[in-house]
């Protein structure tokens, strides 16, 4: 088959095996700059193409798309959809994951568990938000952040007020940011389940290794290979599916009323390999064998 991976270029670890593990299989396998891509909208006719060639001709595509990049990258990719292209990920799909209250819309109503989660866009009802997801300390979140930037432990009221305030003035429409009940059981260190067709292939422990609240890898936090529960197993299948994602990484936190899913990342990093020892580039490259060549499934989440 012929197989281009659109990502940020060769540099990157998750790129590197993907391309390794598809061309000792057999493919044809080209690396893409998404973010070099260009495109013609037209009737009947769409193309993409990148350095002078046109990508039609792919059977299959992998998307990366960095978060930094999603309007871009998703473009390209719902332009190549267009075409007829088989992509692992979809459009819709990657957009839907970029947006933590989409997200959290989503899996609520596909039975997944969540930390509680308000919204607002004044803070003229903070006492009754607040009341409604177990009183203080609270999680204040920006649901287009990443690498745990946007994300505040408001100790009391009187901070989750004026943090609130803050943000609301640089986000107007509002849905930018979300409430959270703090889940204090397991604060600190959060599970990546790492999803590919409905199967978890690799999973981790991150914990932080300051007294930081958050346990991303990108803020200093380590990881360590674990066995999920058969309970987290499935609660991450179902996650990934809820968000129409084949390939997903979903974090999830430990709670006294079990597992509670935090984000599902349409794009999860392959560092997971290293720290458990488990491939998760073959199961990928597997699954766009077994998928590129059937019509894509028509995605039925509907929001
Ligand atoms: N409701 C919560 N309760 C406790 N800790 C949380 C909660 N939400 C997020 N965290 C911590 O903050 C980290 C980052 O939050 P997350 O929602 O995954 O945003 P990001 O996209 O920035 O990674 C999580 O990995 C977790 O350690
Ligand atoms: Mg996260």
């Amino acid at each position: 088959m012929r197989i281009a991976i659109l990502s940020n270029g060769t540099g990157n670890y998750s790129t590197k095996r993907l391309k390794e593990v598809a061309m000792a299989r057999g493919h044809e396998v080209k690396v893409i700059k998404y973010r070099e891509c260009y495109a013609s909208i037209e009737k009947n006719n769409p193309t993409v193409r990148y350095r002078g060639e046109d990508l039609s001709k792919f059977d299959a595509i992998i998307p990366r798309i960095a978060n930094s990049m999603t309007r871009y990258g998703t473009a390209i990719v719902r332009q190549l959809e267009a075409q007829g292209v088989y992509s692992v990920s979809s459009s819709i799909s990657i957009t839907r994951s970029r947006d933590k209250l989409r997200s959290m819309q989503l899996l609520a109503k596909a039975g997944v568990d969540i930390p509680k989660t308000v919204f607002s866009r004044n803070s003229t009802d903070i006492d009754d938000l607040i009341e409604k997801i177990g009183g203080t300390p609270v999680i204040i979140k920006l649901a287009r952040g990443t690498h745990g930037n946007g994300v505040v432990l408001a100790e009391t009221k009187k901070a989750a007020k004026s943090v609130l305030q803050a943000f609301y003035l640089s986000n107007e429409d509002g849905t930018n940011i979300l409430l959270q009940e703090f889940v204090k059981e397991s604060a600190g260190t959060d599970i990546r389940a790492f999803v590919v067709g409905g199967r978890v292939v690799a999973s981790m422990m991150r914990q932080s290794l300051d007294d930081d609240f958050r346990s991303n890898l990108h803020k200093g936090g380590e990881g360590k290979s674990i066995k999920l529960t058969e309970e987290e197993r499935k609660m991450a299948i179902k996650a990934a599916k809820a968000m129409g994602l084949n390939v997903a990484g979903v974090d999830m936190m430990r709670s006294a009323r079990g597992p509670l899913v935090l984000e599902v990342n349409a794009s999860p990093g392959f560092g997971i390999e290293k720290l458990t020892g488990r491939d998760v580039a073959t199961p990928i490259i597997e699954y766009v064998e077994l998928n590129a060549k059937r019509r894509p499934k028509k995605d039925k989440i509907g929001a």
